[in-house]
């Protein structure tokens, strides 16, 4: 889940492509995306660091995320696989020195906090202690992650104290206090397990697993009666003191995304404890093909499906730029219970995003599109509609990895290198439209080739951990942390892009 914000500035952007004779065609391409990262990092690291994200067209810094420098640790790991041993060291030299007990800010986010600190903390411990531990020559190097990771929950596990042990999302660390609301959106509540377990598996302290998981019953079994109209699908605000729902939208957009997610993941990483996570994902999906997919039809007649939304009995035509993980995450569970039809349909709804991203002029997919006719009309959009299937609800791109993230997702399930290729399209056209001469910036207008119509002063993190990951990883050979071909894994990866090892490997 991730939260929405647009702007504009502009810089002049020069693009060049590099040219490899003797590497294979993966091989250039996976060096092409090491350097966009070394360029990402070195923007940052001049400019911003140890604040969360660099600001690249006022080369400023930007703390949202509690100020503990939140692009080096979604960087990390990223590093470790990409064998960038010079970036490594100098997040390794970091991470010993923050301290994650006070906090610039009044009020963190427990869910941005897990996702991005939590996840790349335990992420490049898992990595450094296993696949990857020639980039360090003394292991206290990755014991420092793993006491750093747990000074992080013992400050931030304030959050779950509430009647139901169900969390909430604000917290002021400094003064361990409660901040904000007593209601809590379904992913900030879901998308904790994976991390809090493997922190616990790897302590031997099980109190942070136990109070990551209290809250789920409240979700599987859901009160009142109408707040599920199919099995699986939950509605996304829930109040705190009675575990209730308190609202009627259901998809899987923000605020609830990362929670269906998770239960796929969470069964991965512990089949064993988690096969009520598994049992809720396949009845979600179900339910998800049978309400909530939709088809639209292009002038060439092809069919495109995509996933509406549902509130209170009425549903929306529309899909955001956020939900188009969904083809990824149904390759990936379809995949690990060996349900050809989900791994279908995730190559279907892989596959409408890819139309999303090609129709457009910098090959950059837009925010959110519709296949709603009428609405189109509506908009004076209906020349867009007839010719695409879809039309443009928001023009512009954030730096978002849901899309190269499906890619990924297929290209390890299927083997089929369109996905290669679709992956590289994509990179391209984000590294030469949104980089600004220092660093690369979210755009206003996939549309417009001209710097995207408009920077927003914003690098980011997730550049990092995910974009430029997703983009690597996909050009790369299997290896134990790649996700697997047919439904074996040995890391699963948090909705951060950080990989988890899989408990007992
Ligand atoms: C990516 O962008 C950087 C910065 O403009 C440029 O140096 C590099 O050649 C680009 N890579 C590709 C493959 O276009
Ligand atoms: C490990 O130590 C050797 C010898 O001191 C040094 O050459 C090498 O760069 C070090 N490697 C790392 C990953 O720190
Ligand atoms: C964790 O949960 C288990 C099972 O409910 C319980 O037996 C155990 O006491 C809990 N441990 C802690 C530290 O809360
Ligand atoms: C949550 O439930 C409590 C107890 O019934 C109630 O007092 C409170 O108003 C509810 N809050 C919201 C936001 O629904
Ligand atoms: C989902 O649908 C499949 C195929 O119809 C069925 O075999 C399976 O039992 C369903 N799973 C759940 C949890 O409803
Ligand atoms: C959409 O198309 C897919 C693939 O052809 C099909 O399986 C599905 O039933 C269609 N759904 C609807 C609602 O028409
Ligand atoms: C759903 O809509 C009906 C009217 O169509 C309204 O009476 C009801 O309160 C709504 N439900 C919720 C939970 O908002
Ligand atoms: C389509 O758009 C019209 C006009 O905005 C709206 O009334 C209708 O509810 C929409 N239907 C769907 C399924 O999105
Ligand atoms: C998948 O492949 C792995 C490694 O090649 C193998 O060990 C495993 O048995 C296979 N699993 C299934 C379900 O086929």
């Amino acid at each position: 889940m991730r939260v929405l914000s647009i702007s504009g500035i502009f810089l002049v952007a020069t693009t060049q492509i590099v040219a490899g004779n003797n590497l294979n065609l993966a091989e250039e391409r996976a060096a092409a995306v090491q350097q966009a990262f070394q360029l990402s990092w070195d923007a940052y690291y001049e400019h911003a660091f140890p604040h969360d994200q660099l600001k690249p067209v006022s080369q400023g810094a930007d703390d949202s995320y509690g100020g503990w420098g939140a692009t080096a640790l979604d960087a990390l790991d990223t590093a470790i696989l990409m064998n960038n041993q010079q970036v490594v060291d100098q997040i390794l030299d970091y991470v010993p020195t923050i301290n994650f007990r006070s906090s610039s800010q009044g009020t963190v986010s427990l869910f941005e906090t897990t996702i991005r600190y939590l996840g790349g903390l335990l992420s490049a411990y898992d990595l450094l202690n296993g696949p990857f531990s020639h980039l360090i020559n003394d292991t206290s190097r990755a014991t420092t992650l793993l006491t750093q990771a747990d000074e992080l929950a013992q400050s931030l596990k304030i959050a779950f104290n509430s009647e139901t042990g169900m969390p909430y999302n604000g917290i002021d660390v400094g003064n361990q206090a409660i901040q904000g609301d007593p209601t809590n959106s379904l992913a900030t509540i879901g998308t904790l397990v994976l991390e809090w377990t493997r922190l616990s598996d790897l302590t031997g302290n099980p109190e942070y697993g136990n109070l990551s998981q209290k809250a789920a019953p409240y979700l599987f079994n859901p009160q009142p009666s109408w707040a599920s109209p199919w099995p699986g699908l939950v509605p996304n605000n829930l109040n705190i003191s009675t575990g209730e729902f308190i609202s009627d939208a259901i998809n899987w957009d923000g605020g609830s995304d990362s929670y269906y997610e998770y239960l796929i993941k969470a069964y991965i990483y512990s089949p064993s404890q988690f096969s009520s996570y598994r049992d809720t994902w396949e009845a979600a999906v179900n339910s998800t093909i049978a309400n909530l997919l939709q088809n639209t039809t292009t002038s060439s007649g092809q069919n495109l499906a995509y996933i509406s939304t549902w509130d209170n009995g009425t549903f929306s035509s529309s899909m955001g730029h956020l939900v188009s993980f969904i083809g990824g995450n149904f390759l990936l569970g379809g995949s690990v219970l060996q349900r050809q039809d989900i791994i279908d349909y995730g190559i279907l709804l892989t596959d409408g995003w890819y139309a999303a991203y090609s129709s457009s002029a910098t090959k950059i997919g837009p925010g959110a599109l519709s296949w709603n006719a009428t609405a189109a009309a509506d908009a004076g959009q209906s020349d867009q509609y007839d010719q695409l299937g879809f039309y443009y609800t928001a023009p512009q791109y954030v730096l978002r990895p849901e899309t190269l993230e499906s890619y990924y997702y297929a290209y390890r399930i299927t083997g089929d290198q369109k996905y290669r290729d679709w992956s590289w399209e994509a990179f391209v056209g984000i590294n030469s439209t949104c980089w600004t001469g220092s660093g690369y910036a979210e755009i206003n207008n996939v549309d417009d080739t001209n710097q995207g119509g408009g920077f927003n002063d914003l690098q980011d993190s997730f550049l990092l951990a995910e974009v430029w990951k997703y983009a690597y990883l996909i050009q790369t050979d299997d290896a134990v942390w790649q996700v697997g071909k047919n439904g074996t894994n040995q890391f699963v990866y948090n909705t951060e892009a950080h990989p988890i090892k899989v408990k007992g490997n």
